[in-house]
């Protein structure tokens, strides 16, 4: 039997299916989106060769991981009756972590996440009417808490309906979440939200750049608009996949709602920036945080530049309220299940903006050896 496992094309996911392979020995169903079993086998390479040397992923390809083509927005995720109903009979536990993460669309957010998380749970019924599942884990967001304002936010505390959300994808999210309990009432299940995932402790390359690209223009500036007591909780992606893998793979957890963040041992932006300012033999930026207004005005005008200023203003215009809303997510169910903290931010924020820039927000990918050329076909 397998674990169903979506969004492994990604940057968590790719780190879920690595540790899933490599740390359990499980095998895998993976629904990915490719026309053929070949671009999926290089789609999957190129996620999880962070992970892994290319011998290694073959290896793993061959003998435990079974790719389905499909796409969560489809019907059975546009798989045919055949093999939509061996990815059924094989399933024994879910873990969905694909999701559109594009909070300015609204379109893209409703679709994936509502529609997309809506055929997850279709599946999830089929598997568990057929045979049963052992569980099934949900990657949902911090976000999912709406418009706070300097608080430290509990699991059980952190959905509030009146409560008005920053954007599409942390409504939708909000949503997927009671979907998963209202409708799978008798499945174990499993809800992660992690805070703002932000590069990997152990080493400094990364795929994924949006959210770096934020945190490389901030750092360029000499005068930051935030207060410089506030905290930002930002996570390391190998301590969130490690919380994922490990207790998903655990019989019983003891919560149903973990927070995957740093809680109260977030680092404020003083502490940041003096670490980043003695990493590069610089001097601290300015805090006016009576600027923050004029501030959002100026990344709004920049956001519709084009080229990198304009790219990186309009990431920074939809991250700006989790920049400057002084607010935490209390991290002592996983902290105390993992038996260990995450990373502090400071200790490994120099080697990501340095490989970032070097290398202009883009990891240069290995290509498929053409040696082995065919093998996924
Ligand atoms: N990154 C963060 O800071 C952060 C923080 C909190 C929570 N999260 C949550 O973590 C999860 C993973 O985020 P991530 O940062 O790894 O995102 P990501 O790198 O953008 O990965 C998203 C994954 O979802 C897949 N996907 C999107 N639309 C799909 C569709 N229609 N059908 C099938 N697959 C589809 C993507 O497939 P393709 O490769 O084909 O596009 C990709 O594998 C999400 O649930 C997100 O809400 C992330």
């Amino acid at each position: 039997m397998a674990i169903f496992l979506t969004g492994s094309t990604g940057y968590i996911g790719g780190h879920l299916a690595a540790g899933l392979l490599e740390q359990h020995g499980e095998s895998l169903n993976l629904l990915v989106r490719a026309k053929s079993q070949r671009e999926a086998a290089q789609r999957l390479w190129h996620a999880l060769q962070l992970h892994m040397d290319f011998a290694r992923f073959q290896e793993h390809l061959e003998s435990r991981v079974d790719m389905f083509l499909g796409d969560l927005t489809e019907k059975r995720f546009g798989l045919d009756q055949i093999d939509y109903a061996r990815m059924v009979k094989t399933t024994d536990s879910v873990i969905h972590c694909a999701a559109s993460l594009n909070r300015k669309s609204e379109k893209a957010c409703l679709n994936v996440n509502l529609r997309g998380t809506l055929e997850v749970v279709r599946f999830a019924r089929d598997a568990q009417d057929d045979h049963g599942l052992r569980r099934i884990s949900h990657v949902s967001t911090v976000a999912v808490a709406g418009h706070r304002s300097h608080e430290v936010v509990r699991e059980d505390a952190a959905i509030d309906w009146q409560r008005s959300d920053y954007d599409p994808y942390a409504r939708t999210k909000k949503f997927c979440e009671h979907m998963i309990r209202e409708l799978l009432p008798e499945v174990p299940r499993t809800i992660f939200r992690p805070s703002i995932v932000l590069g990997d402790s152990r080493r400094a390359e990364t795929t994924q750049f949006d959210m770096v690209r934020a945190f490389v223009f901030l750092a360029g500036l000499p005068l930051l608009p935030f207060r410089p007591e506030d905290k930002i909780d930002i996570v390391n992606v190998d301590y969130v996949a490690d919380a994922i893998v490990t207790l998903h793979q655990k019989e019983k957890p003891g919560h149903e709602i973990y927070h995957l963040s740093s809680g109260t041992d977030s680092q404020t932006y003083r502490e940041l920036t003096r670490a980043l300012a003695q990493a590069r033999g610089k001097g601290m930026p300015m805090f006016a945080p009576g600027l923050e207004k004029p501030f959002a005005s100026l990344v709004n005008f920049l956001a519709r530049r084009k080229g990198g200023v304009g790219y990186g203003a309009s990431l920074l215009k939809v991250f700006l309220p989790y920049l400057v809303w002084d607010t935490v997510f209390d991290n002592a169910r996983v902290v105390a299940e993992l038996g260990r903290k995450p990373t502090p931010f400071s200790q490994y924020s120099y080697p990501l903006l340095q490989y970032s820039r070097a290398n202009h927000f883009t990891y240069r990918y290995q290509e498929w050896p053409d040696a082995a050329r065919g093998a996924g076909e």
